[in-house]
């Protein structure tokens, strides 16, 4: 299991976001302590405090083509080209929710977060081949944290797309996925939301998009065209929003969860602490976290700096599309840590460095998107 936790809303002061208003983050910090430090650092959780781990369905279900399964674009991936390591049995959840449900409460936590294989439920992705063994399991799951009263918190989409919509649709690349992940998530609304209040639909879509298909290091390891993971993004962005909207409309007011898509990142240093630096940090930052987070926080457009950079190699919204991604996230889902985003990408690479100050990343975020409710969903440091 990976460590994760789950904070409450934290709240600073700050004025209303203005572009580029996490720009005074690398200032705020520039003396270390900051007066109040002591108390920051050793100062008690607050009672409502969440703490939580979290798991991805391919990590650690295991049973790969058991009970109707489908394959997921992982299970052909790892079976290609010289990789040793599958998820074939992972750590065999699947056969071993009472074991897991005991350590998740020795652990004390009070959500658990993990993710529904959409190919054990849609074993080709769509309806039409409901499998209800795989529904069951998750059914199970879910009844039993609620024996221990632990939370689920349910991510729709942690990069395992159904095997058969890559190979016939091509994946994200096609603007079709939209409405099936859409249709794919009523499902799962349906299925389970009446036990769910926090609902994650797509993590980190920058992985996703970046390496999925573009470096092509995760499934489905496409690579060669350098502009394929921006359209890649754009149907995230899109599948994102329309699932959102259907929940708003003819979910929430019944279930009362709350939706987000998960968007990751690390700090980063600037070389020097010229402005210049600093701007190229926060472009930096936009190309990763403001890719997704200021169409769904700000005005559902890319961010300013990623159009100048990228031109029209990035797609445009249509103001209709704009106003449907806007403001479609109900809290900042932060992953934080990931050492896969940054990394690989020479061309946003200024010569900053990686670090790992929560607090300084959890500055800007609140500055740079207007003071969201931000949870870290995830946090983890590896190569
Ligand atoms: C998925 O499987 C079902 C059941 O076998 C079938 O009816 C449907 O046409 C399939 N869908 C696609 C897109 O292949």
């Amino acid at each position: 299991m990976k460590v994760l936790l789950l904070c409450t809303c934290l709240s600073f002061t700050s004025a209303a976001a203005k572009p580029n208003a996490g720009l005074r983050t690398w200032g705020r910090f520039s003396k270390l302590p900051y007066p109040g430090d002591k108390a920051f650092l050793y100062d008690t959780f607050p009672k409502d405090f969440i703490w939580a781990v979290g798991t991805a369905a391919y990590q650690v279900e295991g049973a790969f083509e058991k009970d109707g399964k489908g394959l997921s674009i992982w299970d052909t991936f790892t079976r290609g080209g010289n990789r040793m390591a599958t998820g074939d049995v992972g750590s065999d959840s699947y056969h071993n929710i009472q074991a897991d449900i005991r350590a998740i409460r020795q652990l004390g936590v009070s959500h658990y977060r993990f993710s529904l294989s959409w190919s054990r439920i849609l074993p080709n992705g769509t309806r039409g081949s409901y499998n209800e063994i795989g529904t069951n399991y998750y059914r199970s799951l879910i009844k039993k944290l609620k024996e221990i009263r632990v939370q689920p918190v349910v991510t729709l989409y942690h990069w395992d797309l159904p095997d058969h919509l890559q190979q016939t649709l091509g994946g994200w690349s096609n603007p079709e996925l939209v409405g099936i992940f859409k249709d794919y998530a009523d499902f799962c609304f349906q299925a389970f939301g009446d036990d769910v209040k926090y609902w994650i639909t797509i993590d980190n879509p920058f992985v996703v998009a970046r390496h999925g298909y573009g470096t092509g290091v995760v499934a489905p390891g496409i690579k060669n065209d350098p502009d394929l993971p921006f359209r890649i993004g754009h149907n995230l962005l899109k599948a994102h929003a329309a699932a959102w909207h259907l929940y708003h409309r003819h979910y929430r007011t019944r279930q009362q969860g709350k939706l987000s898509m998960a968007l990751a990142s690390h700090w980063i240093k600037p070389s020097r602490t010229r402005l210049e630096s600093l701007r190229e940090c926060q472009c930096s930052l936009d190309h990763v976290l403001g890719w997704f987070a200021r169409p769904l926080f700000i005005d559902g457009d890319y961010p300013p700096c990623m159009k100048a950079r990228l031109g029209s190699r990035l797609p445009s919204f249509t103001r209709e599309e704009r106003e449907q991604v806007r403001g479609t996230a109900d809290f900042f889902a932060l992953s934080h840590g990931a050492a896969l985003s940054f990394q690989l990408i020479d061309s946003l690479n200024f010569g900053q460095q990686e670090d790992l100050d929560l607090r300084m990343l959890l500055y800007w975020v609140n500055a740079e998107y207007n003071k969201p409710p931000i949870f870290v969903v995830q946090s983890g440091w590896w190569v």
